[in-house]
């Protein structure tokens, strides 16, 4: 009787060693993401871009299987300090992934910087992390908030337009997207009359459509994203004022939206890092890869930025030989990588920051056309980066 239990208790004890074993095997990768409110889909995206490239790997990366931890962050900046550190401290992921706004961004760069934390940012343009905060542990498969407005200004004042008004919601990524919108555009001759805004994630536009209206700019440069997007464009068409004022944005105005956006988004010409009809091997393989495992979903920008997350870290661990502990070598071969990305290859700037091409692209049916490319290899200036 005794004896029995005995073997029973040692059996069980043996099982529980070995399954810790393997559980410590594998790589501990914490998604913080938005998976409610209006950047929900954008959250989903990503995560199954970083999914693909994984299962393209056969599950594993660098050798090693991976453990996934996940927080929805709801695109809140009051809970991400405590968000962040649910993945960080509790769960004490190697790697963290996320996330998609930009002020949860910021908290989530100062958890990961103050306790060594590797962090892939996977959206949040932020200008900031690889910025003033950046750090040796800090990368981003993305872009900074200045990049794709930067690339609009010469684009829209060689339309001719001379004054714009810009629209955004006031906080840090709008306000960024349009700072560097203004810096090309006045560098070109343009001016901006306006700068209107509205909190995060409200989408009563109404009074500012008017506003724009009594103003009669040449051109409207916008940045919304995800459900909020939706409805600005649903909104602005409905308005009337395109015919007279064109409206013109970051890429996100319109990725990953198409499909419920419909007869208002065709023809809006948008700035972005990557663009539908590139019709490159790299891109038509992912694309298919990407609608075969995800039920006909078409990828956006959001998932391509996931899937190089996943690509980054496959070339860190290759480096180490999966040896995730060997932190300096693993960021090191992460921080000199050439990625090869459904965009078009690229590599990151001594901040971390991806040095890309930026496209312009109209809409036709469901699709961001690229038509040409705005501005080649695009580097963020990296304010107050000191690596
Ligand atoms: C951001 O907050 O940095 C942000 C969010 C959604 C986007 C782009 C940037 O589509």
């Amino acid at each position: 009787m005794h004896r029995a239990l005995n073997r029973a208790l040692i059996a069980s004890a043996l099982a529980l060693t070995t399954s810790h074993v393997l559980a410590a095997d594998k790589i501990k990768v914490g998604f913080m993401l938005p998976y409610s409110g209006t950047y929900a889909a954008l959250g989903t995206a990503i995560e199954n871009g970083f999914k693909l490239y994984v299962a393209e790997q056969g599950g594993k990366l660098g050798g090693r299987e991976l453990e996934y931890f996940k927080v929805d962050d709801e695109s809140n900046p009051a809970k991400a300090s405590e968000n962040a550190n649910r993945l960080i401290k509790r769960d004490q992921v190697d790697v963290v992934i996320g996330t998609v706004h930009s002020g949860v961004a910021m908290a989530l760069a100062k958890a990961a910087k103050s306790s060594d934390t590797t962090l892939i940012v996977t959206n949040a343009g932020a200008d900031a992390i690889t910025g003033a905060m950046c750090g040796p542990g800090i990368f981003r498969t993305s872009f900074s908030n200045w990049q794709p407005g930067y690339a609009m200004g010469p684009v829209a004042a060689a339309k001719g337009h001379k004054k714009a008004v810009t629209i955004t919601w006031k906080y840090a990524s709008g306000e960024e997207q349009m700072a560097g919108f203004r810096e090309s555009f006045e560098k070109a001759g343009g001016t901006i009359v306006k700068d209107l805004t509205l909190p995060f994630p409200n989408v009563e536009f109404q009074s500012l459509l008017t506003e724009i209206a009594s103003i009669k700019p040449d051109m409207v440069f916008a940045f919304f994203a995800g459900g909020g997007a939706v409805k600005f464009v649903q909104d602005y068409h409905a308005s009337g004022l395109q015919k007279s004022i064109p409206l013109y944005g970051t890429g996100f105005l319109t990725d990953g939206t198409l499909p419920a956006q419909g007869d208002a988004a065709q023809g809006l010409l948008t700035t972005l890092h990557y663009a539908d009809g590139l019709n490159t091997p790299r891109d038509n393989a992912f694309r298919a890869a990407y609608a075969k495992a995800y039920n006909n979903l078409q990828p956006d920008v959001y998932a391509v930025q996931g899937y190089d997350a996943a690509q980054l870290m496959q070339s860190g661990l290759t480096a180490v030989q999966g040896d995730i502990s060997d932190k300096a070598k693993f960021r090191d071969a992460i921080r000199s990588a050439t990625i090869d990305s459904p965009r078009g290859k690229f590599t990151l700037s001594a901040a971390g920051n991806p040095v890309q091409d930026f496209y312009l692209r109209e809409v036709s049916g469901k699709e961001n056309k690229v038509v040409d490319v705005a501005v080649k290899q695009l580097a963020d200036p990296a304010k107050g980066c000191k690596l």
